[in-house]
């Protein structure tokens, strides 16, 4: 399933980002700014269940989450789409995959995979950039690799290549997709096109 989060005032961030001109620092703040808005979309696909609570009047029913959340930047770039998600639930755990390209062969090479206990949890993979798919397709397959259903993993993204999209419909089918923007495809380099460059460059500032 493919959710596009969309909206003008969204569209209006995003153009800050796509924008070249755009300094290290208000690129920083940005995506900061719409992971906030991202993860109130994303929030609306998670399973709630209905408990009872006193409020100071009278008794009442209200909801909880139904299975406890885990976060899981893909580094560097995924952290750029953190901040949305802890600032509404600030007791989320937090896993990090760290992958990086070989510039050669475009695979991802995995340095570092360190995830809480993922027992009965939503799985959300945060990777702004879905261009080739092949790292959030090895990120799934490290959380897999330790028991998770697909249908608890979410692929939170910020921009889309169809050719990420479809890697990973391949690769991991009924996977849910979040994206703000299915861009146009892929370069040479294999970055998204118009895509906005590095995100992980341009979000740390290197
Ligand atoms: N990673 C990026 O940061 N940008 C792209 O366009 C593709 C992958």
């Amino acid at each position: 399933m493919l959710t596009l989060i969309k909206s003008p005032f969204l569209e209006y961030k995003l153009t800050i980002l796509r924008n070249k001109r755009t300094k290290n620092s208000l690129f920083r703040q940005t995506m900061n700014e719409i992971s906030y808005l991202i993860a109130a979309e994303v929030l609306k696909h998670i399973k709630f269940k209905k408990i009872k609570i006193q409020t100071p009047i009278q008794n009442t029913y209200g909801n909880e989450i139904s299975n406890p959340l885990i976060i899981v930047p893909i580094l560097r770039a995924g952290l750029g789409l953190v901040e949305g998600f802890v600032k509404f639930l600030p007791n989320v755990e937090k896993g990090h995959i760290g992958l990086y390209r070989d510039e050669q062969t475009y695979q991802p090479v995995e340095y570092l995979c360190k995830l809480p206990k993922v027992n009965n949890r939503t799985i959300l993979v945060l990777d702004p950039m879905l261009a080739t798919g092949n790292s959030s397709s090895a990120a799934i397959d490290l959380i897999k690799e330790r028991g998770v259903k697909v249908k608890n993993i979410k692929l939170v993204s910020l921009l889309a290549a169809p050719e990420g999209i479809e890697n990973l419909r391949k690769n991991h089918n009924d996977l849910h997709i979040f994206t703000c923007s299915l861009d146009k495809g892929l370069n040479k380099k294999k970055y998204i096109v118009p895509g906005l460059g590095d995100a992980g460059d341009r979000y740390m500032g290197t």
